[in-house]
């Protein structure tokens, strides 16, 4: 794998010294090409001034016959290496160009993968999307287009500015007055594309975002028939997009026409005046020939100098806006002073642990203390938003407490680099997630090692969807997702849960991960675990009173706080809640036996 370089010091004050940070490692090959193009641009003003002698002092002469292969090799030679260094200069500069976007491109999806949860929970998808694509290939774009571009013209200018000079002083500056004038009107532009740039992409992110949502939730939108709502919602911000996108044009299109007619006066005006000169054999005729030659090289590329100066502005605009992605600190993942061993054992406490979302001021979690002993079972059971996912996700350090302490082992958890809680730490999270790869590739997700079959198959049976897969007509070759099957709930929960399972973790995170699963398979897969659990302290959390009975500990929370808390037992003797969810399951389960007696009697 390629090392990422850090990139973090091209977020700089001015745009500039962040770029010209970014072009390290490349500057060599960059400089090669502008010089390559410079060569180039001598290349065509000699073939230029050749045609002019040609004119004056070939065509005269007695000799010219002789002459004349001479100067026909001359001019060959000229226009092939004119050729050739602008087609180094143009292949180097877009390889350079390419590597920084791939560098760049890398850099952000590393750095975007090391940003916080906090950090995701408020940033949009499609807006990190679109800058780590759209907005990087703008910057490639600079590089390999306007940046190369503005140091070709530039030194094409030199060269046949100081060509036009050795002809006639007077003359040259007469074929250059337009310039900065062209140069002030592209100033003038470069802000104000830059603007409309900057608008345009913002709505673009937008647009994408929107789309991102509705495909993802396609299902829903469906469901509710809600299509002619969604594709109204997305119109009018297309419409937008295209109100915005033809300001951004319609300003390439009055600048182009002006600096056209610009460009196009003086060259006229520039050839008249030289004609004029001609006529009165202040210059001759070969040195009038050279003249129109080097006024197109200079006038030209001047024209085309304003159009990238202008452009660029779009290249810093995206740049800025990847700089906003590059700016957010990075969740520091091995920092940490604790002696990590190899294995925890498990203990867990927590001392008054409080915590709140960030820009919420509702805290989520009020004055959590308990403790675990290592190897223990402890269940968490509550309403829906009472905090138990919130409690479970400070134990990987997803989010910090703000208040009080946990202790891992009894080191305090800010102590433990990250990289070694989530190593140690296996979570089965509520809302299960698959990449649209093999279930085999699904399920050795976390591990990094090589897997056997048999490691694979236990993991599987632990989680009861070994047989499932090997139903499947590719078992666990099957693709998921996008690109073939689609899993039920119930199979995915399953495979999201041999997944941790493979990775044999120290501590065991359930979060409601058989809430999709009937009653029976619940049975097989908690019968199945009993063993795993063993010597291994497990948070689980659920609804079922079944799940949760053999519990060393079970927490009852509402609100974020611990209403109460003990063994089943301990608990059953308790007036609360927890009485009245086993007083209703165990009702349920009741009729549900009579019922079926009832019904076994009648037949
Ligand atoms: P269920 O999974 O539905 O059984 O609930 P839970 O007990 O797991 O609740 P959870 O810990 O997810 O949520 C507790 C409170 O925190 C709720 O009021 C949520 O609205 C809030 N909450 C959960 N996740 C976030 C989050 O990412 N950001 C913010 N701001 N609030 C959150
Ligand atoms: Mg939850």
């Amino acid at each position: 794998m390629n090392t990422i370089p850090d990139l973090k010091q091209t977020v700089t004050k001015y745009k500039f010294s962040g770029l010209w940070r970014l072009m390290d490692g490349y500057r060599w090959q960059y400089l090669i090409a502008i010089i390559s193009m410079g060569l180039a641009a001598v290349a065509g003003s000699a073939l230029y001034i050749l045609l002019g002698k040609f004119v004056d002092d070939v065509l005269p002469a007695a000799n010219m016959r002789q002459l004349l292969p001479l100067v026909s090799l001359g001019l060959i030679g000229l226009a092939l290496t004119q050729g050739a260094f602008t087609f180094i200069g143009g292949r180097l500069a877009a390889q350079t160009a390419e590597n920084i976007a791939r560098t760049l491109r890398n850099y952000l999806y590393d750095h975007i993968q090391q940003l916080s949860f906090t950090y995701h929970d408020q940033s949009q998808t499609g807006e990190l999307l679109q800058r780590t694509t759209s907005d990087v290939d703008t910057m490639r774009r600079m590089f390999a287009e306007q940046a190369i571009g503005i140091g070709r013209i530039s030194l094409l200018f030199v060269v046949n500015f100081t060509a036009l000079l050795t002809l006639n002083v007077r003359l040259a500056f007469i074929s250059v007055i337009i310039i900065p004038i062209v140069l002030m009107i592209s100033l003038f532009f470069f802000f104000k594309i830059g603007k409309a740039y900057e608008a345009f992409q913002e709505q673009e992110a937008v647009l994408s975002n929107r789309l991102q949502e509705n495909l993802t939730g396609v299902r829903v939108v469906k469901a509710f028939a809600r299509q002619a709502y969604e594709i109204e919602a997305f119109d009018v911000e297309n419409r937008e997009k295209w109100g915005r996108g033809r300001r951004l044009t319609l300003m390439h299109a009055f600048y182009w026409p002006t600096t056209d007619m610009l460009c196009g006066t003086q060259m006229v005006a520039a050839f008249f005046f030289a004609g004029v000169m001609a006529v009165h054999g202040e210059i001759t005729a070969g040195m009038y020939v050279a003249y129109v030659g080097l006024v197109v090289q200079i006038i030209w590329p001047i024209r085309n100098l304003g159009r990238l100066v202008a452009d660029v502005s779009t290249g810093f605009v995206s740049f800025g806006r990847v700089q906003t992605v590059i700016k957010e600190i990075k969740e520091p993942m091995v920092e940490g002073t604790a002696v990590t061993a190899d294995r925890l054992h498990g203990a867990v406490t927590f001392d008054d642990v409080h915590f709140a979302y960030e820009n919420e001021k509702e805290h989520a979690l009020h004055g959590i203390s308990f403790t675990v002993k290592p190897g223990k079972k402890i269940a968490l059971m509550g309403s829906t938003g009472s905090g138990k996912t919130s409690l479970v996700n400070l134990l990987p350090r997803f989010y910090e407490c703000s208040n009080g302490r946990i202790t891992l082992d009894g080191v305090d958890l800010k102590r433990y680099p990250r990289a070694f809680l989530r190593e140690q730490i296996g979570i089965v999270m509520q809302e299960p997630f698959l990449f649209s790869t093999s279930i085999r590739n699904n399920i050795s997700y976390g591990v990094n090692h090589a897997v056997t079959d048999e490691e694979m198959f236990a993991a599987a049976k632990a989680a009861a969807v070994h047989e499932v897969i090997l139903s499947f007509p590719d078992g666990y070759e099957t693709m998921v997702g996008e690109r073939g099957v689609t899993l039920s709930g119930g199979q995915k929960q399953r495979i999201t849960l041999a997944r941790t399972i493979l990775c044999d973790p120290g501590l065991l995170i359930l979060d409601d991960a058989t809430s999709a699963v009937d009653t029976e398979t619940d049975e097989v897969i908690r019968f199945a675990l009993e063993k795993l659990m063993q010597n291994r302290t497990t948070f689980i959390i659920a609804h079922r009173i079944q799940t949760v009975m053999d519990a060393d500990l079970i927490l009852m929370l509402e609100n974020g706080r611990i209403i109460q808390r003990g063994t089943h037992k301990e608990l059953l003797t308790q007036e609360g809640t927890y009485r009245q969810i086993y007083d209703l399951q165990s009702r349920i389960e009741e009729e549900l036996q009579t019922e079926l007696g009832e019904l076994i009697i009648e037949n």
